[in-house]
């Protein structure tokens, strides 16, 4: 079973990993953000794809998501671990806690987001009643619990357009819509996984609160420390993961 890694902004290696090759891949929908590197945890065969690239040079809303699932389906993955760096919008959450959420809020416009968009039909509706996978939200959450890293174990991620952070009222509404991380990445990525019948989690860190929830603005040099910290704990987390998934 192939399992891949989406890296967000922070990961774009992932060390730990034992590399047997790198591949360009083409898709009918494009290329995909760069090479995917392929290779082994243990016993375990990865994928690996840096969502914005490998230099981190395409913006959220650049990113060909299409292409990215698409090209990882057709190397062979089954299941998927994204990772995301997020805002945090509830006051309980701060910097470099992990959150692995259970319901999406989507605000992003003018992506692509479907493969069930011809012309000719047929029409195809998908159930997103759960959008990401429980069997994968649980094998993460049990065993960061053992491990002793502590996991918010459930969260609703508002999608926003970016690439500019939000305005403060912007994260008071989507608070009162229910949403607690946000983040620029979340969609239409996993809804493009359940189309493609891939199993998809999403590990987020909290680089940062969300605007109006801290004094000030919001810092990217303190994002980025935040990252850097929130990315160690992440590869510790995943490297115990991968071999139970
Ligand atoms: N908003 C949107 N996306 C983000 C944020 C944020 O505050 N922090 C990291 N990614």
């Amino acid at each position: 079973m192939l399992t891949a890694i989406i890296g967000g902004s922070g990961l774009t290696e992932f060390e730990g990993l034992t590399i047997d090759h790198r591949e360009v891949m083409r898709t009918e929908y494009g290329e995909p953000s760069g090479p995917i590197t392929f290779g082994r945890m243990g016993d375990a065969e990865i994928a690996f794809l840096s969502r914005h690239g490998p230099e981190h040079i395409i913006p959220p809303h650049r990113v060909n998501y299409r292409a990215n699932l698409t090209a990882l389906r057709q190397a062979g993955a089954t299941q998927v671990i994204a990772v995301n760096a997020v805002g945090g919008i509830d006051e309980g959450l701060k910097p470099v806690d992990l959150v692995v959420p259970d319901q999406i809020i989507d605000y992003t416009y003018s992506r692509d987001h479907t493969f069930f968009d011809s012309e000719h039909g047929p029409v195809r509706h998908v159930d997103f009643t759960y959008p990401y996978t429980e069997r994968l939200r649980k094998i993460i959450i049990e065993t960061a619990t053992r491990q002793g890293v502590s996991v918010i174990p459930a969260g609703t991620y508002a999608a926003t357009q970016g690439p500019r952070f939000e305005s403060a009222a912007e994260i008071d509404r989507m608070e009162r819509d229910g949403a607690t991380i946000v983040g620029m990445t979340g969609m239409p990525e996993a809804i493009l996984a359940r189309e493609l019948e891939l199993d998809y989690a999403m590990r987020a860190v909290i680089a940062n609160r969300a605007a109006g929830r801290a004094d000030g603005e919001i810092s990217v040099t303190e994002i980025m420390e935040n990252l850097a910290a929130g990315i160690d704990k992440t590869r510790v987390l995943l490297q115990s993961v991968i071999p139970l998934l």
